[in-house]
């Protein structure tokens, strides 16, 4: 029997619409139905501050305290069956003392990014995410990075500390006669961090692709196509080649000599934070831009689903929380039940949303449904 990963409890006070909500579970997959507004997503989302960053909306910390909440903090609290046994997470930030939340893990204050990172990993697709492979480049990076996070949890900290270091580069570099001793500091520690996001992102994604490649003569008929990934970006294109220190060596280089232009630009023209993931359509070999509404929406749900694999395979065989928003609504009825079969294989729990209770009928039996209403849960 492969194991599970579940949140048998989860409880949220003055957190968006709801006051106080008691939620109690089974490992099986969790479907929400109720009408728009009611207050789905807001679950969901609690889930996902489980992870490091600001979940899946990155909403600001005061956004999320109820309107009319009758203490200035919101919290979350999950207790969680997994590979360390019955563990209870907790998140909270209070108006009174903003900046960042606050992290318990079995009632002690646990402190850094990835706190939770050793009991829970999150994954999530959104409607918001329906525009990922023909929007913009960010969205994109964004996406492989959360990618990345949850294969390496120190991701977070390099990504962040390359911008506090450009940051300080490009206020030196605005200022008409800047310390140049001090930009060459900047410049050699950049090329560091820089060099070790490329070289994260390099080794996540030959991992996941990996995954994929692995079970496309299975998937092969599929309804959810495989991708192939390419990773587009100097320094990364660099990495493929050459050693580290060689090419920490060319980046700083190349800031070295950009120092004009971007000063002119006013930003850093060359960098990990300009890089992309192309998303191929591995059997068509086309690019996933290019494909329909519909083959992009299967296309994403398959790379979610190989994520899913790739976690699971560095994560003691545990299948990461899945959050699936208005998952029901982009797919055929086929492709619906495809899917609710492969989560059950997995023994995933899912947390799936949908308006309508009929779309997830083919789960009937397998699944625990919630209904939802301004704010309640039954
Ligand atoms: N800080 C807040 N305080 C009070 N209510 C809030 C707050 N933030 C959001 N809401 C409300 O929570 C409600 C539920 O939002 P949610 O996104 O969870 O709905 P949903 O059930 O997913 O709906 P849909 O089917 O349209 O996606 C919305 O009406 C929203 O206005
Ligand atoms: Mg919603």
């Amino acid at each position: 029997m492969q194991p599970a990963l579940s949140i048998t409890r989860l409880s949220l006070s003055e957190f968006r619409n709801y006051r106080q909500l008691h939620l109690e579970a089974s490992a099986a997959p969790v479907v929400l139905t109720g009408a728009n507004g009611a207050g789905k997503t807001n679950i969901l989302e609690a889930i996902s501050l489980f992870t490091p960053g600001r979940g899946m909306r990155s909403s600001p910390y005061n956004e999320i305290l109820r309107e009319t909440a009758k203490v200035p903090q919101w919290a979350v609290a999950i207790s969680l069956d997994g590979a360390e046994g019955r563990q209870s997470l907790g998140t909270s930030w209070e108006s009174d003392a903003p900046g960042s939340r606050k992290s318990m893990t079995d009632g002690q204050v646990a402190k850094g990014s990835g706190v939770f990172s050793s009991a829970i990993r999150v994954i999530w697709l959104t409607p918001a995410m329906d525009r990922l492979f023909a929007g913009p480049a960010g969205d994109r990076r964004r996406f492989l990075d959360r990618m990345v996070t949850t294969m390496d949890s120190t991701h977070p900290s390099r990504i962040s500390a390359f911008e506090k270091l450009m940051r300080e580069r490009n206020k030196l570099l605005s200022e008409h006669e800047f310390d140049a001793s001090w930009v060459n500091v900047l410049e050699i520690q950049m090329a560091a961090t820089g060099v070790a996001i490329a070289a994260a992102r390099l080794e996540a994604l030959d991992n996941l692709q990996g995954h994929i490649n692995g079970s496309f003569g299975e998937n092969h008929c599929s309804l959810f196509p495989s991708s192939r990934l390419v990773l587009e970006g100097i320094i990364e294109g660099l990495l493929r080649e050459n050693p580290a220190v060689h090419c920490e060596d060319e980046y700083r280089k190349m800031l070295y000599d950009s120092r004009n232009s971007d000063q002119a630009a006013g930003r850093t023209l060359i960098g990990p934070h300009r890089s992309d993931m192309i998303v191929y359509h591995l059997e068509k070999d086309i690019q996933a831009r290019r494909c329909s509404t519909g083959e992009q929406k299967a296309l994403l749900t398959g790379l979610i689903l190989a994520h899913a694999k790739t976690v699971k395979s560095g994560f003691n065989g545990y299948m990461p929380i899945l959050l699936l928003d208005e998952i029901a609504a982009h797919l055929d009825e086929q492709r619906r039940g495809e899917l609710f079969d492969e989560l059950c294989r997995l023994r995933s729990q899912c947390w799936m949303t949908g308006t309508d209770r009929t779309q997830f009928a083919a789960l009937e039996d397998r699944a625990q449904f919630f209904q939802v209403s301004d704010g309640c849960v039954n």
